[in-house]
Order: C-alpha cells, then structure tokens, then sequence
C-alpha cells in the first residue's frame, strides 16, 4: 500500500510517542502536515448512553494509531479523491480529519463500506454538489421505499464526530422535486452495514430527503447531532426524516435537536432493540414506528423500542404507529403500498411535552387510505400490540380540537395490549378527547369520541 508522506510523519510521530509509556500519543503529536496544510486532531468525545440503555453491548474503540489530513482544492472542486485517499490511508486504526475552516465539496458518489477500526473527525464543511443529474444517475440505489444516498459508510468500528457540518444543497432538489415527484433524492448521511460506531457532534443541514438512513446495522450510537435546512423557496423541504432505521438494531439516537419536515426518527421494518432519548423535535411528522405492511409478501418487524423526555413542537403528531392496510392502496404516485404482513410489539413512548402538536398520539392501520369502510373489509395482516404510551403532556393545535388523539385499528385481532396512560394533553378548547376503535379496553383509558376528524 502507498503511505503518503503525512501518514509517514504521523507513523514516525507515533512510534516515538509509543516508545513512552504513559503518554497518551495522540494529543502529544505535532498536528501531522498535508502539503504545507496542517491539521489538528479532536480528541474523540466520550459518550454515555443516558438514562435509558437498548441492552445491547456498545464497545469502545481503542486509541487510534495514527492521522491522516484531508486536503481540499478550494473553490468548488471536486475533494472525494482526496477523501478516499486519506481514509484509505487510515483506514484498520487511523484518523481522518477534515480541517475546520475548511470546505469539502463532494460531487462523486463515495462507496465508504470497507471502513474498520477508524476515526472520522469533520471539523470543517462538507458539502455536496448540487448536479441533480449526476446524483440520480449515481447515488447508491436501496430498494427499500426507493431511498439513494449521496454515500455509504458502513463497516467496523468507527466513529464519526468533529464538530462540522454535512450539507446536502437540499434547495435544488426541493425546487426540482416540486416539478417532478419522481425525482430520486439522496439521503445525506448513508450508514449501511456499519456494525459498532458512533456518529456525534454533527450539524447535518439541508438534506434533499431523509437526513440519516440507518440499514442493516447494529450497535450504534448517534448523539448530539443537530439537524436543520428549511427551503427558502415555496417548495417545502418535504420527507425529511430525520433518522430511518431499517434492518437494524441495537441503537441509540440520543441528546440532538430536529428542525425537519417529516418524522423526527421512524422505524422502519426490522428495527428492534432502539433507545431515542432527549431530543427537541421542531416541524416534523412525530416519532414514528412506520410505515410498515407496505410490500405484500414481506414481513415486517418492529420490536423493543423505547422512546423517552421527547419534546414536540409544531408537528402533525407525537407518537405514532403506521401500518397500510391489508389490501394495495396509493397514498400518491410515489408512495404506494399495503398487504404487508409482520408485528409491532414492545413499544414504549414515555414523557413527551407537546407544543401546537395536531395529535398526541396517532395509531392507524389504514394508512396511505381514506376509505375506511375499505380497510375494515381488509384489515391489516401486521398486528399492534405491547404499546405503551404514558405521561405527556401539553397542548395541541387547532386542527382536531376537542380531539387530541387517534387510536384506530383495523380490527380488535390485530391490536392487543395498547396502554395509553398518565396523559396530560389538552386541545386549545381545553377538551381531550380520542378517535378510537377497534382496541380493546382503549375506552376504560382515555375519553373516546365518536367523532373522526379522520388522519392525514
Ligand atoms: C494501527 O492499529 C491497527 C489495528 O487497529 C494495526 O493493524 C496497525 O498495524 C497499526 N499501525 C501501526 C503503525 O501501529
Ligand atoms: C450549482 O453550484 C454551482 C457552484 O458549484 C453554481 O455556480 C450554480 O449556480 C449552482 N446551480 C444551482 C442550480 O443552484
Ligand atoms: C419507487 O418509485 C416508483 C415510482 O417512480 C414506484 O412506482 C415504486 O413503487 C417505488 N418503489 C418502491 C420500492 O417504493
Ligand atoms: C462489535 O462489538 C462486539 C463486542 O461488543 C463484538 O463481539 C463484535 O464482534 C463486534 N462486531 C464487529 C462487526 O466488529
Ligand atoms: C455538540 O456538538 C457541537 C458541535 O456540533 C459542539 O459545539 C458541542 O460542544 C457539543 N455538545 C456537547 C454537549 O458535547
Ligand atoms: C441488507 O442486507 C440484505 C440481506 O443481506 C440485503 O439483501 C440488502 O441489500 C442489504 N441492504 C442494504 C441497504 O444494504
Ligand atoms: C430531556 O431532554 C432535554 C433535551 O435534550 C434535556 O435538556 C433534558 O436534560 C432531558 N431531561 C432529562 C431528565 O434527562
Ligand atoms: C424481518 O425479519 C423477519 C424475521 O427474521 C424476516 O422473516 C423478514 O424477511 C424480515 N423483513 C425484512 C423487510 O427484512
Ligand atoms: C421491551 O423493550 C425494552 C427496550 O425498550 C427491553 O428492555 C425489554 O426487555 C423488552 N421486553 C421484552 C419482553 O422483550
Ligand atoms: C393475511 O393473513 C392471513 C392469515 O392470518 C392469510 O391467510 C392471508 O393470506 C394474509 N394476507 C396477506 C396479503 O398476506
Ligand atoms: C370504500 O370501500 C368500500 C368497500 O370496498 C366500497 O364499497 C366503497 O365504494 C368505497 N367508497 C369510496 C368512496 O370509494
Ligand atoms: C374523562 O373526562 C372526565 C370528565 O371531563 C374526566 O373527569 C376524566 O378524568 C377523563 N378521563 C381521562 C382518562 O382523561
């Protein structure tokens, strides 16, 4: 393999830095020297899973051996050959830095899947370019629900902090996807096959669709990211979840701030063993289990999830569990789907504070259908059950008022065991009342209403 001349100098720093015990080499380095441009590694942040822990085992990787700089051209130039260049270089027990003050332009699709043992510290900008053609053309294709990353990172122990930001020139695809909903958008930050790592101290801005996609991963961490991009154009920056998670489990999503456009985090089939803890949530569609039951002959999975102090503001809900009907049915041309079959099970959302939310609480299996009358013909072939939903509180927004919640199944065999406790949600008339149907003993819980003030 090449060693580039800063690795060299690295190498040789740290094995004189080794050949003193007690010093902790890599803050006693010089910053290692790319082409004259210096760079200053961070010290990794330490990360405490708190107060609520998915069980699961997190490891903490081992000092890393050695640093890599990432030069930049400037002025708008592709960088992704130098980003590949210096993580190959550090990859099995480097350091990467991007320098802060610095920034990055991306405008290759980078397939990151064979990261191990490695640090990436993004200090500086890293900014993707805005060639809609280029990037529906390359982006990596995942079948699920149609979603395409910018690029991939996946792997073996590797953790992702620095303080920088990732943004994705989200307004162009905004501004392109009102034109043609077909547009493929990418998602901005690709973790797939990414087993044991840490993402922190990140400000993820303007992505053209869901900011994170986590898939087929396990034992990770994301904390302390914020996330924000509105559109500055009449275009709204629309299904802009802020985390999907899907084929995955044993994770922590904890401690960040959401300003978005859609679910704050969904899950999304087989998603189990998740703590999401300590967000603020602004603009978003709640925190989702779902949609699930959307491709006929899948099973869908969504088990073990605890969900806690959330707080939700001008949202269209705070919890919620969607799930298609047992039969096909079009939510628009995009999005399509139900016959699904599989189970929800283990649910917990415990403490959220509600500002201008339109419900408390939504669970629906006729989603992406109006006609009612049809998903009773048809119920949902993926059950709800072992769901707990205790100890909100505050205010909704007008648009149900006196009602501040839904609780609808599509019949009394697939729901089972759904707890809606301690709930302290008052509409703006100061009634609190709940849709319900077809979940035995919802009655005894809350105020059911026979009013339906439907669900979006
Ligand atoms: C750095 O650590 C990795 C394992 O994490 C090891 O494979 C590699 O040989 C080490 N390199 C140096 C120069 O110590
Ligand atoms: C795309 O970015 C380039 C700079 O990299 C800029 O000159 C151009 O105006 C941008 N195009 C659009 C549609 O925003
Ligand atoms: C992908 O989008 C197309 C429309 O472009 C739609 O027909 C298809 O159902 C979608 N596929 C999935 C897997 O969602
Ligand atoms: C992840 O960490 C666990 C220890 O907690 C270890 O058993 C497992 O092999 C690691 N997996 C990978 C893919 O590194
Ligand atoms: C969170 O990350 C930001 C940088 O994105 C950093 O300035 C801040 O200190 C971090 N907060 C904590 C509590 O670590
Ligand atoms: C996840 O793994 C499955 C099974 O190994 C594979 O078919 C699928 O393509 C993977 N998905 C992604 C997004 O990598
Ligand atoms: C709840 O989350 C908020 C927002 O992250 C945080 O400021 C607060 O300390 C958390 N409260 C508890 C009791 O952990
Ligand atoms: C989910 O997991 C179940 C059980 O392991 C499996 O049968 C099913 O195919 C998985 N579904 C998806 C969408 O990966
Ligand atoms: C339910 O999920 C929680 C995590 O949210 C987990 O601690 C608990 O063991 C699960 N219960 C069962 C019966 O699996
Ligand atoms: C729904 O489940 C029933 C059995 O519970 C099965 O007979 C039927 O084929 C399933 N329908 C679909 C669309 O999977
Ligand atoms: C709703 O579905 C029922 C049952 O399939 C059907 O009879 C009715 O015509 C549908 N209503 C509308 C408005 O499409
Ligand atoms: C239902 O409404 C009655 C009358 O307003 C109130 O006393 C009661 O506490 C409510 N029940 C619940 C579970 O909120």
């Amino acid at each position: 393999m090449r060693i580039s001349s800063h690795v060299a100098i690295a190498l040789l720093r740290a094995s004189t830095a080794l050949a003193e015990p007690l010093s902790p080499f890599l803050q006693d380095l010089e910053p290692p020297v790319s082409r004259g441009v210096p760079c200053k590694p961070s010290v990794r942040p330490s990360y405490r899973i708190s107060p609520k822990h998915p069980g699961g085992s997190f490891p903490v990787s081992p000092d890393r051996n050695r640093t890599c700089c990432v030069e930049s051209h400037g002025g708008g130039k592709d960088d992704s050959e130098y980003i590949l260049t210096a993580i190959k270089d550090c990859n099995n027990g480097g350091h990467v830095v991007f320098s802060a003050n610095t920034q990055y332009m991306i405008s290759t699709a980078l397939d990151l899947t064979f990261l191990k043992n490695i640090d990436l510290d993004i200090q500086g900008q890293i900014l993707f370019s805005n060639d809609t053609n280029y990037w529906q053309k390359n982006s990596f294709k995942h079948v699920f629900q149609n979603a395409s990353t910018f690029f991939q990172l996946g792997g073996e122990d590797v953790n992702v902090y620095g303080g920088g930001t990732l943004d994705g020139n989200g307004q162009v695809w905004y501004d392109l996807h009102a034109k043609d909903i077909y547009t493929l958008r990418p998602i901005l930050f690709g973790t797939i096959n990414l087993h044991n790592g840490t993402i922190s101290d990140l400000n993820l801005r303007h992505s053209p669709q869901w900011y994170n996609f986590i898939a087929n991963s396990t034992n990770l961490i994301y904390t302390n990211i914020s996330i924000a991009g509105k559109s500055t154009s009449k275009n709204k920056a629309g299904n802009t979840d802020g985390w999907d998670t899907y084929r995955s489990s044993n994770l922590v999503i904890q401690n960040s701030h959401i300003d978005n456009g859609d679910d704050c985090v969904s899950f999304k089939p087989n998603s189990s063993d998740i703590v999401v803890q300590n967000l603020v949530c602004t603009g978003s569609h709640g925190i989702s289990v779902g949609s699930l039951g959307q491709y006929i002959g899948e099973t869908d999975i969504v088990r073990n999830i605890h969900v806690h102090n959330i707080s939700m503001s001008h949202a269209s809900s705070g919890a919620r569990i969607k799930v298609w009907p047992g039969t096909p049915s079009a939510l628009s041309g995009d999005l399509q789907g139900g016959g699904g079959s599989g189970a929800v099970a283990n649910i917990t959302f415990d403490g959220m504070v509600l500002q201008d939310v339109d419900y408390a609480v939504d669970i629906s299996q006729c989603y992406g259908q109006k006609n009612l009358t049809l998903c009773r013909e048809f119920p949902a072939n993926l059950t709800i059950e072992d769901v707990h939903v205790r100890n909100f509180r505050g205010l909704t927004s007008r648009k149900y008022d006196p009602v501040v919640g839904y609780l609808v199944c599509s019949s009394a065999k697939a729901c089972k065991d759904i707890y809606v406790e301690n709930m302290d949600v008052k509409s703006p008339s100061g009634k609190s009342l709940y849709t319900c149907g077809s979940i035995p003993g919802i009655e005894k819980q809350v105020n059911c209403t026979s009013m339906d003030k439907g669900l979006e």
